[in-house]
């Protein structure tokens, strides 16, 4: 089935976050805890964002941004390196057709310079099949980090010569084109953002979970939904609830 015949019903309730960014955590435990090498938990990690791709086209998200590698993970053993390097490839060559199908486009974020080029081929290949129009936009972060992005955008905004406020810097930052994480999900009982996203996710919900990645599923994504449905928004302003402000009450006597 092509992009253009797969269905785009959707249903979307009002509290179903638009965007969802999630820290998928949690291979290496649950590998070990399995007597098996940590890589085999990567490789079941791909099998859980498939479903987390499936959850998210049935529930109505419309962007998702996951955290497959991060700057900081080559400081891990070259042979966990060289095996999750071959695991995007593949993962790549096998399921971007059925992305494709299920009207899921792909896109890329971090510093593509030190990856191999047939990894760069196949991600340019993937970004430039053509789904329109997209029920779910995935974003992939592969050597990604939150600090890299800022410092990219600031050069990039430098070389522009535009004057440097929240506002222009923001328009150079990955991601600028569409909303910041509505919802951030975090697996493997780790409470921490680890340089992902850090200026998109200035007012990003957090949902951390004890689930390892590998066992992650349309349940667990369901829940973070709920609880997410279940929170207030506030922005920096006060509840809805509150009594309004008195202007005569701030007054400096
Ligand atoms: C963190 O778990 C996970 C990673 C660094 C790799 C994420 C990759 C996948 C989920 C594979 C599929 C991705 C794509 C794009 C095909 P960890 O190894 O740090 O786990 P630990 O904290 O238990 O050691």
């Amino acid at each position: 089935m092509s992009g253009k015949t797969a269905s785009r019903k959707t249903s979307r309730p009002a509290l179903v976050p638009r965007h969802v960014a999630v820290v998928m955590d949690g291979n290496g435990r649950w590998a070990t805890r399995r007597l098996l090498p940590r890589t085999a938990g990567h490789k079941f990690g791909a099998d859980a964002l498939k479903r987390l791709v499936r959850g998210c086209v049935q529930q109505g998200v419309q962007y998702l941004t996951v955290f497959a590698f991060s700057s900081e993970n080559w400081k891990r053993p070259v042979e966990e390196v060289s095996a999750l390097m071959e695991l995007f490839v593949q993962a790549l060559q096998r399921e971007t057709p059925d992305l494709t199908a299920q009207g899921v486009s792909l896109r890329f974020l971090g510093d593509r310079e030190p990856l191999n080029e047939r990894m760069r081929e196949l991600m340019v290949q993937a970004e430039s099949t053509v789904v329109e129009p997209a029920r779910l936009r995935l974003n992939v972060a592969l050597n990604y980090g939150g600090r890299w992005d800022i410092v990219q955008a600031a050069r990039a905004a430098q070389t522009a010569g535009v004057e440097l406020t929240e506002e222009s810097l923001g328009r150079y930052m990955c991601l600028a084109d569409i909303p910041e994480p509505d919802l951030l999900i975090r697996t493997g009982g780790e409470h921490r953002v680890s340089n992902f996203l850090l200026w998109q996710l200035a007012y990003t919900e957090f949902y951390f979970s004890e689930t390892l990645w590998p066992d992650f599923d349309e349940q667990t994504l369901a829940h973070a939904i709920a609880d997410f449905a279940r929170r207030e928004r506030r922005f920096g302003r006060v509840s809805d609830k509150a009594a309004p402000a008195d202007p005569a009450g701030l007054r400096v006597a």
